[in-house]
């Protein structure tokens, strides 16, 4: 770590009197990105590409006032909670919603929301995106956009009318004004979806469940350099990119959620990664309120529809949540939404519950039957075919969904060269449905110390295999045989080696 030279201390002081900083008391000690933060705009929470398609995607910024998120040994606030009613304090559990909670956030001298353990305070300033296609001698460039605190500082640029199957290089700009120069470029790139037609060759990944305390590397998690070690053509977050209701700093109002979002993709890991790979952000419970939340819940002063808003501005996750992208003649993906399209707690008194809704299972039948890929692969926040623990209800393989979820299973009981690919379990698994014989992969949690959740070392009837006590992550590669093409997916334990495979070869 950069020792502050007492120069620079004093000309951080200077410019924090005249208002400019919230770090108080940051020097001495303060981690490196004070001396720059006083003159630029960074971007310590790195970029996401989100949404590749075969001719766009959304490139995704955060302004930010130092360089690189706080370091982890950084103070903590301090959270209690009242019970609104009665004034009792309640306890701070992982898993707990306070429905009723009143917080008080308060912070240890000279700290502040901006100075916490991994925090990346933003800044206002501006940002654009400059790409070419590799090779290309031309940059293209979008228009500045003002990073704003309405929305967190973030920005999203949509880049469109792209040529298909082409790689593209992205610099991320940012700076304090228009009449500063640039202070921070992150280069990245990406690669658009073959068109519909093209006999081309797929890689991806998919993985799930990362908490902040579980990372497994100081600089956040290793399956992500061993990810980006397999050369990924996309890359699908199925949900839990972070554990709001979990550790100390519950998110209980939406400056804490955004802390939430700012130390985690603020590793250096995650930046890495995804500075270099197209994704498709999905979200769960976790990340969007607390555990197996529903639309209308709330915990402390942080809202379902705060959620919703939060997870869609820091990922660009697009509108509506639930989409299919084709790669190429081969391959068509289907990301599904389980969490702001279930029905509420009050409505489940009443009716059978649903979690995909009617419109996204109509959605989903008329595009699988509609679709002419080789492989067709459902990707779906949550188990559709299990098998899960019977106390659970929070997902189609669970005993309170058999309604819609048997009307799922049928229909896709009848699709040729269909996986279905899960996240949210805390275990790897494939699995075998009896009744339907569709089969289901659990890519595990992302790291060995978030694994659990199923206790039984030995296989049931619907397992074709099971792997407890580790994380990991899933591979898949479509390859262009001459006649007939094949589809490999392979489970991963945390740092990429191979612990379940199994190629399948198109059946016509
Ligand atoms: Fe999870």
């Amino acid at each position: 770590m950069t020792k502050i030279p007492p120069q620079a201390c004093a000309r951080f002081f200077s410019l924090a009197a005249v208002g400019l900083a919230l770090l108080t008391g940051a020097c001495p000690g303060a981690s490196p990105g004070d001396i720059r933060e006083a003159s630029g705009a960074y971007q310590a929470t790195g970029i996401k590409i989100s949404e590749p398609t075969a001719s766009s995607v959304s490139v995704w910024t955060r302004v930010t006032r130092r360089a690189d998120r706080i370091a982890d040994d950084g103070p903590l606030p301090v959270l209690h909670v009242y019970d609104r009613t009665s004034g009792q304090e309640l306890a701070i559990k992982d898993n707990a919603r306070f429905v009723n909670g009143r917080p008080v956030v308060t912070f240890a001298a000279g700290s502040d929301l901006g100075s916490l353990r991994g925090a990346a305070p933003g800044t206002t300033g501006q940002t654009r995106v400059r790409y070419r296609a590799a090779g290309s001698n031309t940059w293209r460039e979008t228009a500045w956009q003002e990073a704003s605190p309405e929305r967190d500082f973030t920005a999203v640029f949509g880049l469109s009318g792209l040529p298909a199957s082409t790689r593209f290089q992205v610099a991320v700009e940012a700076r304090i004004n228009s009449r500063a120069a640039v202070s921070s470029t992150v280069d990245g790139g990406f690669v658009t979806a073959p068109a519909p037609a093209a006999d081309a060759g797929i890689k991806f990944c998919v993985m799930t469940c990362q908490q902040y305390e579980d990372r497994d590397q100081v600089d956040g998690f290793n399956i992500y350099p061993a990810m980006l070690r397999w050369q990924p053509d996309f890359f699908v977050n199925t949900g839990d990119a972070v554990y709001y209701d979990h550790g100390p700093v519950h998110a209980l109002n939406v400056d804490l959620a955004r802390y939430h979002w700012a130390r985690m993709f603020g590793f250096p890991t995650l930046r890495d990664f995804h500075r270099q790979v197209g994704s498709y952000f999905m979200k769960d419970d976790h990340d969007t309120l607390t555990d197996d939340c529903h639309p209308g819940d709330r915990t402390g002063d942080f809202t379902f529809a705060d959620g919703l808003r939060v997870y869609r501005e820091q990922t660009a996750q697009g509108d509506p949540p639930y989409r299919t992208i084709r790669w190429g003649r081969h391959l068509q993906v289907w990301l599904l939404e389980g969490r702001e399209t279930r029905s509420s707690r009050a409505a489940d008194r009443t009716n059978p519950p649903v979690l995909l809704g009617p419109e996204q299972v109509r959605w989903l039948s008329r595009t699988l039957a509609a679709s002419d890929a080789t492989f067709r692969i459902v990707i779906t926040p949550t188990p559709m075919v299990g098998p899960d623990r019977d106390a659970k209800f929070d997902n189609l393989s669970n005993r309170g969904y058999a309604v819609e979820g048997n009307q799922v299973r049928e229909f896709l009981a009848h699709q040729k060269n269909l996986t279905v690919i899960t996240g949210d379990r805390h275990w790897q698994y494939v699995s075998q449905d009896q009744a339907h014989l569709i089969q289901e992969w659990s890519v595990g949690p992302a790291s060995d110390a978030h694994a659990q959740g199923w206790d039984e070392d030995q296989p049931r009837p619907d397992h074709l295999f099971l792997r407890i006590k580790h994380g990991g992550f899933l591979s898949g590669e479509v390859k262009t045989n001459a006649t007939q093409p094949s589809l490999t997916l392979q489970l991963h334990d945390v740092n990429g080696g191979v612990v379940f495979e199994k190629t399948q070869p198109a059946t016509r």
